[in-house]
């Protein structure tokens, strides 16, 4: 998979690339990331990629030439699956979505800064507008950070135990059930009897079990679904 990211902070979008789970995943080639700086695609000599709203209105609009020029330069050289602009009023980010995303080729995620990009982004070039959550970031980068660890977690190879994606809160529209490990007594703490039982079946009932009553109290809305 490849992931082509177009920002005016690249500097701000880095770090999470560079550690842990995304940089091995990078290091493994089972994911190539990119980052574009679109001040690179701007034509005069201030490098400006936003300018005042037509109308009138507070805040500055990004506008369609750098990012008509980048993402054109991007699609003259492979196919993208899906051109992603991160937004507040896109659709909320969701495991399933990260699921789906996590089985392309090639995608585009552009950040937005300032009110926002030009309409005419919109109407022409993305194909779908993602938020991580009901709530304004500065920018659309540390989003873009959110949505590609969620979705670079879940391709084959990336986990070292391929099922613990599986496992994890949301993928059966569940909570994660409560876990533990050493020491079995810590301060008078006990761990649950059962999980010493050597009865697999049971354990996996009671697991069930208890990630249905964590789902009941804490996230109703998700039995509806
Ligand atoms: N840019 C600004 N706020 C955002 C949000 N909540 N989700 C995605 N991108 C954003």
């Amino acid at each position: 998979m490849r992931i082509d990211i177009i920002t005016v902070l690249p500097e701000l979008l880095k770090s999470p690339f560079e550690a842990s789970i995304l940089k091995r995943a990078i290091e493994a080639n089972l994911v190539e990331v990119h980052f574009h700086n679109l001040r690179d695609y701007t034509s005069d000599k201030h490098k400006s990629v936003d300018d005042t709203q037509f109308g009138g209105g507070a805040g500055m609009v990004m506008m369609v030439e750098p990012i008509d020029k980048c993402i054109t330069a991007l699609k003259e050289q492979r196919n993208y699956d899906e051109i992603i602009y991160m937004t507040p009023d896109g659709e909320t980010l969701k495991q399933g979505i990260a699921n789906h995303l996590s089985l392309k080729e090639n995608i585009i995620i552009l950040c937005g800064h300032y009110k926002g990009v030009d309409q005419r982004v919109r109407d022409h070039f993305i194909t779908r507008e993602i938020s991580i959550g009901d709530y304004v970031l500065s920018g659309g980068e540390l989003g873009a950070a959110v949505l590609c660890d969620a979705i670079i977690r879940l391709i084959p190879g990336v986990l070292g135990n391929e099922t613990s994606a599986l496992t994890d809160s949301f993928q059966d529209n569940l909570l994660a059930p409560p876990i533990y490990t050493k020491p079995r007594d810590y301060k008078g703490w006990k761990v649950p009897e059962l999980l010493f039982s050597g009865n697999f079946p049971k354990i996996e009932k009671w697991r069930e079990e208890q990630a249905y009553l964590r789902t009941k109290e804490r996230r109703p809305d998700l039995l509806d679904d």
